[in-house]
């Protein structure tokens, strides 16, 4: 049924291309993904795909600029093999934060990011939980947002009694996403952290919006990066009477101090997916669970093949 379909994957995180490999019952595909002395990005497809329809499984996350150039000479190997379609698999998009100027001079890499993969070759991109979903307009390709929201969700009613439950988004962009999570459970309530980031990387709350007084709350977020979001919202609500706090989030980019500020915080547990592979510091810590969002990957990859519906998936 999947004949004409190949599956390639980066260095990135063959772990996940290969759960998705697993998931549709195809073997991963041949491809020499490794770096020359001067670390430049070599690339060699080891089988036929004249065309075939390619898809490639990279996330772009640390370190985000290699595995982003791996991507893209990827694509553009699969192009000048004649692969028939070209589809960047990209379960974490680095940069995306960079979506809008918010001062004079400096980039929209999110932009620049998106123009490089079409650029490369790619004709679709499939994408999980994109910071911002302006992105998907910053190409004329398809752009295929999936979410992780199903298989966290699921999570959270096999782990957590819905009595006494509470959610609270990190920040007010993300109050949306939060109200989307909290329709799928019973229309429990939900809470708004008032942050402000006045240095990158250095979020400070203002206030918290919303009663979580005696509850147990569940933080929902699309990036743990540095921790400061998550680690700080759980404070938070805890000095305003929270009961505990945990915290749900797609993409486990972990960078710095988040394991250690993870371990030290108040924050119970976070449940996070396999879009980007753990280090050993973050497996190591008992806090984290990881949840697969692999088979969610790969029936977004046969609905895009066959031609079904991708919305489908999260009706
Ligand atoms: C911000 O808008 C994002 O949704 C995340 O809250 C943020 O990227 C997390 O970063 P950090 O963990 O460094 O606070």
């Amino acid at each position: 049924m999947l004949s004409n379909m190949i599956i390639f994957s980066g260095n990135a995180n063959e772990s996940l291309a290969k759960e998705i490999c697993q998931h549709l019952n195809i073997k991963l595909g041949g491809a020499l993904v490794e770096t020359f002395s001067d670390r430049e990005t070599k690339v060699k497809i080891l089988e036929n795909i004249r065309r075939k329809e390619v898809y490639i499984i990279q996330p772009t996350c640390r370190p985000v600029d290699h595995h982003f150039m791996e991507l893209c000479i990827m694509i553009d190997a699969c192009r000048r093999a004649s692969a028939k379609e070209i589809t960047a698999v990209v379960p974490y998009f680095g940069y995306a934060r960079g979506d809008k100027k918010t001062e004079p001079r400096v980039p929209i890499t999110a932009k620049l990011a998106m123009d490089l993969i079409v650029a490369s070759g790619a004709d679709r991109i499939i994408t999980m939980d994109l910071h911002a979903v302006q992105i998907q307009g910053f190409t004329n390709k398809p752009v295929d947002n999936l979410f992780a929201e199903p298989v966290l969700i699921r999570y959270i009613k096999d782990n957590f009694p819905l009595e006494n439950l509470g959610l609270a988004s990190t920040d007010v962009g993300g109050a949306s996403r939060t109200r989307s999570y909290a329709k799928r459970l019973n229309n429990i309530g939900i809470a708004i952290i008032d942050k402000r980031r006045p240095e990158d990387n250095k979020p400070e709350v203002m206030n918290v919006i919303g009663d979580v007084k005696g509850k147990t709350i569940i933080e929902v977020d699309d990036i743990i990066d540095t921790g400061g979001s998550l680690v700080n919202g759980a404070q938070a609500l805890m000095e305003v009477g929270a009961k505990e706090v945990h915290a749900v989030c797609t993409h486990p980019v972990l960078s710095g101090p988040a394991i250690e500020m993870i371990n030290k915080s108040v924050l119970q547990s976070l449940i996070v997916t396999n879009t980007i592979p753990l280090s050993a510091e973050a497996k190591a810590c008992s806090k984290i669970k990881v949840v697969s969002v692999s088979s969610l990957i790969g029936e977004a990859i046969k609905c895009c093949y066959t031609g079904e519906s991708v919305t489908s998936l999260f009706d």
